[in-house]
């Protein structure tokens, strides 16, 4: 089955992600993400693909600051809660009955819900496609330690991922395979 070029993230399956961020007057700001990836080790760096509208690169912009919220299928339901295009410094966090919790290196909030969290300032944005690239270094990681098992026990936490609009994916399980010495 062909299907269109840009209809090719439907192939892909990734970890969904809530972004926290907050304005220049401190109120926050909550969206879900997938596009997003790890980029290097040292220094640390992740960066995320977001539209240009977003509220979140509004504020990313203002103060450079933001959270990745790593998530679990219990928040699913809350995903077209979060993803919901709500008017500037309306905080979706209490639309969504969530959690915040302050972070330990930047302003804005963890959501205490969320298995795990990375706290991130901006390094550089790059402009690709109809996308902004944000790269941010990363300044604090931290999970919940009934979900870390030397990695992400990602069976226990029951991450959730999103393949596109309402498609989601659940229900994964560890595998570990054998490297060549
Ligand atoms: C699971 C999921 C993943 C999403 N991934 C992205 C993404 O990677 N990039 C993006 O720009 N928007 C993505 N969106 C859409 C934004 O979350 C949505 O437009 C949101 O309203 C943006 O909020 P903001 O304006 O408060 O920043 C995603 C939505 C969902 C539900």
């Amino acid at each position: 089955m062909e299907i269109e070029a840009n209809a090719f993230p439907k192939l892909l399956v990734r970890p969904v992600i809530v972004v926290t961020t907050v304005s220049e007057r401190g109120i926050p700001n909550a969206a879900p993400f997938s596009f997003s990836s790890p980029i290097s080790f040292e220094p640390p760096l992740f960066g995320f693909s977001c539209s240009p509208e977003h509220d979140t690169w509004k504020n990313i912009q203002a103060n450079g600051e933001f959270v990745a919220n790593v998530v679990g299928r219990d928040l699913g339901e809350k995903m077209h809660i979060l993803e919901q295009d709500f008017p500037y410094e309306e905080n979706e966090l209490k639309h969504a009955s969530l959690t915040e919790v302050a972070a330990k290196k930047v302003k804005p909030p963890r959501i205490k819900e969320a298995k795990a969290w990375i706290e991130c300032k901006m390094e550089r944005s790059v402009e690709l496609g109809d996308h902004i690239w944000i790269v941010g270094r990363v300044l604090c990681a931290e999970v919940k330690d009934e979900f870390w098992n030397g990695v992400l026990n990602v069976e226990r936490a029951e991450i959730l991922a999103h393949i596109s609009g309402e498609f989601f994916a659940e229900g994964m399980r560890i595998a570990k395979y054998k490297r060549a010495k």
